[in-house]
């Protein structure tokens, strides 16, 4: 059995490609829901995948698929008691680069595999996922990461391994810490954002996440966080990150995975983030005020 903790726009993907071309899938959901439907690039699926809303009486899994936001994971604690067996595996699909550590109460790093999500794609309601480009899943080059990516073989979910999984997970967390956080600080998206000195604030924000990111292994140098930051503060479109849209939910963010853990790790090499540090701090209630521009006040702490 595979089973999906989670079932939102990155858990409802999974689902609703696995679900075509395996029988044994089960959804683990708080919100109930009857039909699964998502529309991406590559078509609409409908279906209608076995639902559980209790863990309580659940056989372990083979697999299981943890698909919540990061910061939610300890309250899929339930869940992951049930599915977890001797013989399963967790695959971790959230942003971040601390996938194996967040886990490591329900399984060894050798029963883990971390996953790095490349896959704009949002939960407009239970069951109901818009995908708006094609989803790429990087896992390391490992027997767990081959095995991840045979279950997605025949689908519309690309899987690539790495031997070097530390710089992808770096790469995209780079990306989160600058675009994801400067949209979620503004509360829009970033397309929308046309601050006098934004694109000096992405790029201290890069440089600040490439430098620890090279303190952990990872190759992120200062080319790439220069890229990061220019895109970021030209692009003139696109849609609403998962971050803004959790923001303009009124909904916790998932910001100490992201930004929090520039400044964690960073600590661990002697690197003050200060500036991830104070993103922190200034998104840490922003969701209680979803339409307040806290952008102004990042750049105001920018060395002038
Ligand atoms: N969406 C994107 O474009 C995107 C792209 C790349 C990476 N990612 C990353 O992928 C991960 C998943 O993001 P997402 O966008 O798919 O989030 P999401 O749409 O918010 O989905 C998370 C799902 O988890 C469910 N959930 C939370 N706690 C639960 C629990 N205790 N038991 C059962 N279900 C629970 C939520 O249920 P409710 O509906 O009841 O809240 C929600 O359906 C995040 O780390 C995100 O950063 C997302």
């Amino acid at each position: 059995m595979i089973a999906i903790v989670g079932v939102g726009a990155i858990g409802g993907v999974c689902a609703a490609q696995l679900g075509a071309v395996r029988g044994d899938l089960l959804c683990c959901v708080r919100r109930r829901f009857e039909r699964l439907s998502l529309r991406g690039p590559a078509g609409e699926w409908t279906s209608a995948p076995r639902i559980a809303t209790d863990p309580a009486g659940l056989d372990p899994a083979t697999w299981v698929l943890l698909a919540t936001k990061a910061h939610q994971t300890s309250s899929a604690a339930p869940w992951l008691e049930a599915l977890m067996g001797t013989g399963s595996t967790l695959a971790v699909l959230q942003n971040g680069v601390e996938h194996v550590e967040r886990v490591s109460r329900w399984a060894g790093a050798d029963r883990v595999v971390p996953v790095v999500v490349d896959c704009p794609a949002t939960a407009i309601a239970p069951g109901r996922i818009e995908q708006r480009r094609e989803a790429r899943l990087v896992v390391p080059d490992d027997a767990p990461g081959r095995a991840f990516a045979s279950l997605f073989s025949d689908t519309a979910v690309e899987v690539s391994q790495t031997g070097d999984w530390t710089t992808a997970a770096w790469r995209k967390l780079c990306i989160n810490a600058v675009g994801g956080a400067i949209s979620a600080l503004a509360g829009r998206p970033l397309a929308e954002i046309r601050e006098p000195r934004c694109a000096e604030l992405a790029r201290a924000l890069a440089l600040e996440c490439g430098a620890v990111a090279r303190a952990e292994g990872a190759r992120v140098d200062d080319d790439f966080c220069a890229e990061v930051a220019e895109r970021a503060a030209t692009v003139r479109s696109g849609g609403r990150t998962s971050i803004l849209v959790d923001r303009l939910a009124g909904r916790a963010l998932e910001v100490d995975a992201r930004n929090g853990a520039v400044v964690r790790l960073g600590a661990r090499h002697g690197i003050d983030a200060w500036l991830n540090r104070r993103v922190c701090t200034l998104l840490a209630d922003a969701h209680l005020v979803p339409r307040e521009d806290r952008l102004p006040a990042l750049i105001s702490a920018l060395p002038s």
